[in-house]
């Protein structure tokens, strides 16, 4: 494994055993994932990372690097092609950093106007739009909406999560009716660092 990704998990699994709420230890580890976005050799060997999302039938992958044996949390990225959206969408009950590793791109956050209570239908209501740049974090917390829209470059994403997805329920949501539909998330890919 590349050694800022050494350091990086190392730091984690500190934080992990001194900090109990995950709100305290995302904050206390996203200064890490700063230093790890700015690491030049991760964003060399990014560029040989294959970008195989086909957003368009429903096929989106995370490279898996690290999933950790005593705490759960994991390391993936997200790679999108030029012109590439993610669907509208939660993590469920995951919390995630989300980092720009490569390529700017625009985020999009949403909240639900409605009372939450429907799994089918959704009244989303946009909270605010960012475009970002290599070094930005996305700080997710769990059911929180969002979308990203890349631009004319492909975008590398360093992806920080307290647990594994690919596994559970999460929600996309129709962005023009807001229509709700439950799918697995992305596809798990284990691959090397
Ligand atoms: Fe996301």
């Amino acid at each position: 494994m590349l050694p800022a990704a050494e350091d990086f998990i190392r730091e984690v699994r500190d934080i992990y055993s001194r900090v109990d709420t995950p709100e305290e230890r995302f904050k206390e580890i996203q200064p890490h994932l700063e230093k790890l976005l700015q690491d030049e050799e991760l964003r060399e060997v990014s560029k040989t990372w294959p970008f195989r999302n086909e957003p368009e039938r429903g096929y989106i992958e995370n490279l898996l690097f690290y999933e950790d044996p005593d705490y759960g949390f994991v390391l993936n990225s997200l790679l999108k092609k030029p012109r590439e959206s993610t669907p509208v969408h939660d993590h469920g009950h995951v919390w995630t950093m989300y980092g720009v590793l490569r390529g700017k791109e625009r985020v999009i956050r949403y909240e639900r106007a409605d009372d939450g209570s429907s799994d089918e239908q959704a009244d989303l209501k946009v909270l605010g739009e960012h475009d970002v740049e290599p070094g930005y974090i996305d700080f997710v917390r769990p059911y929180e909406i969002h979308v990203e829209h890349t631009g004319d470059e492909p975008v590398v994403g360093i992806i920080f999560r307290d647990h594994r997805v690919g596994d559970f329920l999460q929600n996309f949501y129709e962005a023009d009716s807001g229509k709700i539909n439950k799918t697995k998330g992305p596809v798990q890919i284990p691959y090397e660092l």
